[in-house]
């Protein structure tokens, strides 16, 4: 499993589902923003880690709206795919549908990109096997996936020359 150079999206679905609890509210007795985003890394992580079957660190996580809040009661449904690898670094896409189990209303509450980078156990940065789209839907995410990936890294060039900056006040 973990040698395969190519797999399908499918292969590194995640589904995770979270019944909200008063801990994970806020006082008004809505989910916090805080708790949703551990659960979406948590989902997208496992994505991750099923393409490349090896470590897999959070590099990048896209802008998150949240489209409405989620009461105490109510059950969120997690969803995460990869939707594109380049040599180790993989892009997951993700969405977050809130569900209301007495009348079974469904809505979406968020839905983002993340990336994440294949690591061994020493942190050095690994392979991953390529994304095979299959659906139109995957074809279209894995398209336009190289175009994220150029914003994302110019992102990185900026955040860069600022810590080179802060690093140069420090001395
Ligand atoms: C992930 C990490 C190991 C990458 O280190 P690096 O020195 O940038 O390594 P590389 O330059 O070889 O980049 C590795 C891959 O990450 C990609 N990458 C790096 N920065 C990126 C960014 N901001 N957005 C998207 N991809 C990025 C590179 O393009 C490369 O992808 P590729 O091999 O598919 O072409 C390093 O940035 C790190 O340790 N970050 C902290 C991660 C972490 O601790 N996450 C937990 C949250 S705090």
């Amino acid at each position: 499993m973990g040698n395969r150079k190519r797999k399908t999206v499918d292969e590194s679905r995640s589904v995770m589902h979270r019944l909200v609890m008063p801990e994970d509210s806020n006082t008004l007795g809505t989910l916090m923003g805080g708790v949703l985003m551990h659960w979406m890394d948590m989902c997208a992580a496992i994505a991750a880690r099923r393409h490349s079957n090896t470590y897999a660190m959070t590099v990048t996580v896209d802008r998150i709206q949240f489209v409405g809040s989620v009461r105490v009661g109510e059950v969120v449904n997690l969803e995460a795919e990869v939707t594109r690898a380049f040599r180790t670094s993989m892009e997951i896409g993700l969405r977050v549908i809130a569900e209301n189990l007495d009348t079974g209303e469904k809505r979406l509450c968020a839905s983002t990109f993340y990336s994440f980078v294949a690591v061994d156990r020493d942190g050095s940065t690994l392979p991953v096997p390529e994304v095979i789209p299959e659906t139109d839907g995957q074809k279209k995410r894995y398209r336009d996936a190289e175009e994220r990936r150029s914003a994302r890294l110019e992102d990185a060039g900026r955040i860069r020359e600022e810590a080179e900056a802060f690093d140069r006040q420090q001395f």
